[in-house]
């Protein structure tokens, strides 16, 4: 199939190439994201490879499907970015990446812990200057500390196996919680704001999860609570984020994602700022880190990607069943 890839980034082409020798579709990358102004460029293409901010809301699914195009492929596992009643009305399938590689977002979210909690990314720069004092470099140990894993699936479950590593108690809700840790205990959401010293959050964005960590949420937190994001931007309420930060509310922040993170994440703009005053500001936070959505970026997720995205594509081709399709139903979100 004749596949235009958005948002494309080097570092996936070589797994591209390499993986498309066994498909044989033609493909071409773009370094644009889709949204309506750069949905024109896939004229002429059976099938749009999209990324975790592109945009595919009713008006571009409806360019697109004008232009023919056949197929959506995600490179992702979130399909959040996705107008999903647009697609079904427009009969538009929309296949995704399910799981890659679990650890590696876990893993990410745990050096992001690390790396606040032992205040490794001050003594970093202070050491390229000559600068080995210790002075406000103290941090805790996890081990004994309670965790609070909100969402159980691929991603928390391999979250809780680490933390129980450390010797933390793991504390965990969800909405179908998943028993299969008997080391993890369930609770209500309450008492994991209430018991815990970290938290972290592996739920999808969803109506019902958009600023689920909000004022009330912060306010019932332990004063020395650490809440670590991997999931997506929009379950923490950042105005609220700030607003305990300020207050102290909570002790730190570790993110990997942000709400509004499309209008900078995979781009480079140190030599021109941003406009956006509250990531601006979350980033002057000493106790807040902030990673640019690398969580999935290790070799293995990446060759899993690709791979499971140029299968996707080939099953479509090949008229087989689509085990990755996001089911679409009406008033589905
Ligand atoms: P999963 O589908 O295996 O698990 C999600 C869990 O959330 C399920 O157990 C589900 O029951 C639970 N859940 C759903 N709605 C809920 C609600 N309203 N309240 C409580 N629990 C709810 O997903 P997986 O693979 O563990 O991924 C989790 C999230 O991580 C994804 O949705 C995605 O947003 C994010 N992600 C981030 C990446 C990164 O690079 N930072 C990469 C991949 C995923």
């Amino acid at each position: 199939m004749k596949v235009i890839i958005f948002s494309a980034h080097d570092y996936e082409k070589p797994y591209f190439t390499e993986l498309n020798s066994h498909n044989n579709h033609e493909i071409f990358f773009v370094y644009n994201n889709l949204n309506l102004e750069s949905a024109i460029m896939a004229k002429g293409f059976d099938c749009v490879c999209a990324f975790v901010n592109d945009k595919l809301d009713a008006e571009v699914l409806v360019k697109l499907k004008e232009l023919g195009i056949k197929l959506i492929a995600l490179r992702s596992a979130g399909f959040n970015h996705v107008n999903l009643n647009a697609a079904f009305e427009l009969n538009l399938p929309i296949v995704r990446v399910p799981a890659y590689s679990p650890h590696a977002i876990a893993e990410h979210g745990v050096a992001l812990l690390l790396t606040l909690n032992r205040k490794i990314h001050k003594a970093y720069n202070r050491s390229r200057e000559f600068n080995f004092s210790l002075e406000g470099l103290v941090g805790f140990d996890l081990y004994n500390k309670t965790v609070g894993i909100v969402g159980t699936g691929k991603i928390g479950l391999e979250m809780a196996k680490i933390m129980h590593g450390f010797g933390c108690h793991v504390l965990a809700y969800d909405k179908y919680p998943n028993t299969s840790l008997n080391f993890m205990q369930f609770v209500s959401l309450e008492e994991i704001y209430k018991k815990c010293d970290i938290i972290s959050l592996h739920i999808p964005l969803t109506n019902d999860t958009n600023h689920l960590i909000n004022d009330s949420a912060f306010s019932c937190m332990k004063k020395n609570a650490i809440i670590i994001n991997t999931s997506r931007g929009g379950i923490i309420d950042t105005k609220a984020l700030i607003e305990a930060l300020k207050a102290n509310t909570i002790k730190g922040a570790a993110l990997d994602v942000y709400e509004e993170e499309e209008n900078y994440f995979f781009s480079d703009f140190s030599g021109k700022g941003i406009d956006d005053d509250n990531l601006a500001r979350l980033l002057t936070f000493p106790n807040v880190i902030v990673t640019g959505h690398q969580g999935f970026l290790t070799a293995e997720a990446i060759h899993n990607i690709v791979e499971t995205t140029l299968n996707n594509i080939s099953d479509f081709e090949n008229k087989l069943p689509l085990i990755n399709e996001v089911k679409i139903k009406k008033n589905n979100h």
